[in-house]
């Protein structure tokens, strides 16, 4: 029907990884290229218990509508929690419960940007953030992440050239690059923001899987005025009980409740009931740790294969938590002529290229380690070893 779009969604374009993934689902492919919690560890009973327990005892108030700022033992719960591992003092007022952290993207968006506003963005970046500020016609400026963090002289140059309301980051075990922000390099962006009107997205999904060294400052704690922070159950419990939650200072919390109202009223009861009992009838510490062991061992096994198997020239980030890594192919090598070829022998990665906001034919890819075993993880990188060292020929 001609004419019947918005601007807002025409511009933006169809989820790149959705169409390559349509090639990757023939299920001989061992498969690094998805991005989803490993559904194995999902605790489906314990699950099953507390949603027995929360129609039967309390049932009809479950039921029922609920307030737009959530659940308030769940919301009490999440503040208590910032305190035990993270010495973070939350007050219940300033936390809301969204639709899955994603939503709090959407809403933070709606509250803060106007068409055509400049909102920083990590290179590379997380896909749905980039695709939730291109439907509010955001002019996304990429800036480099490394090992370090984001680049600061980078974001100098650019807070210093532009007015810029927004900065997303994932600074723990981001998403796509398995990175983590130094505390020094937390410290530093903290320094540039102080005192302006810029907003701090600290999008943190990952945080609690954790294998190895030490916790990092958060933003929320160096600059809690500027800092807003992103938690969510989909990586700790399941992703399908759609529970994420947004941490922000008082002046922005009333407009965020707003926001809220008109989108949905509020998040499922039902569903923030059911995880709320999950959570207090449950020793929700041993099972993070259940599943920071299994991706400990496989992201161990993953580097430990790429070691072994790839050629020297070809460099990989070596994540402390999380559920991706990043790999930096030799120049020149195209990670999408890769992608095609490596099809051909059954294993699968995401090219880096929509992880970028204005690159193409990169020659970077993001390799998943939550989903595969650590016997498939090996034979995986083999197989990848093979192509990548077949196209090292033709550099
Ligand atoms: C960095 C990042 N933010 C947000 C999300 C969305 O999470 P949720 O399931 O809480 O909406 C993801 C999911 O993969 C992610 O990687």
């Amino acid at each position: 029907m001609q004419g019947i779009f918005s601007d807002r969604i025409s511009d933006v374009p169809r989820s790149f990884i959705r169409e390559i993934l349509k090639v990757a689902i023939d299920p001989t492919i061992i498969s690094f290229a998805g991005g989803l919690p490993n559904r194995d560890l999902f605790p489906v009973e314990e699950i099953k218990k507390a949603a027995i327990r929360v129609l039967e005892e309390d049932g009809k108030r479950a039921l029922q509508y609920g307030n737009s700022e959530g659940l308030f033992e769940l919301r009490k719960y999440i503040s208590e929690r910032y305190m035990k591992k993270q010495h973070l003092e939350i007050p219940v007022e300033n936390i809301l419960i969204t639709n899955g952290s994603q939503q709090a993207l959407d809403l933070l968006a709606k509250v803060i940007l106007n068409e055509g506003d400049s909102v920083v963005v990590e290179e590379p970046g997380y896909l749905g953030a980039l695709q939730t500020f291109s439907v509010y016609r955001a002019r996304l400026i990429p800036v480099p992440v490394d090992e370090e963090g984001m680049d600061v002289g980078a974001l100098k140059t650019t807070l210093l050239n532009e007015k810029i309301k927004l900065i997303y980051t994932v600074p723990n075990f981001q998403n796509p690059s398995g990175i983590t922000y130094s505390d020094r390099n937390r410290e530093e962006i903290a320094h540039l923001l102080r005192g302006k009107a810029t907003i701090l997205v600290e999008d943190n999904p990952y945080g609690e899987l954790r294998f190895s060294g030490e916790n990092k400052r958060s933003f929320r704690a160096i600059i809690p005025e500027n800092a807003v922070l992103l938690g969510s159950f989909s990586k700790i419990v399941a992703p399908g009980v759609r529970l994420g939650w947004i941490v922000a200072p008082d002046f922005l919390m009333e407009k965020i409740i707003t926001a809220k109202q008109a989108a949905d009223l509020h998040t499922n009861c039902l569903s923030q009931r059911v995880v709320y009992q999950y959570l207090v009838d449950n020793d929700v510490d041993l099972h993070v740790k259940k599943i920071v062991e299994v991706y400990g061992r496989q992201r161990t096994m993953m580097l430990s294969s790429i070691k072994a198997h790839f050629p020297a020239s070809v460099k990989s980030t070596e994540p402390d938590g999380g559920m991706f890594l990043w790999v930096t192919l030799p120049r020149g090598m195209s990670a999408m002529k890769l992608f095609h070829e490596s099809i051909k022998r059954k294993v699968a990665f995401v090219p880096g290229d929509p992880f970028y906001v204005n690159k193409t034919d990169v020659n970077t890819i993001r390799l998943n380690f939550s989903c595969s075993d650590e016997k498939t993880i090996e034979i995986g990188i083999r197989r990848l070893a093979d192509v990548i060292k077949k196209n090292l020929r033709y550099l």
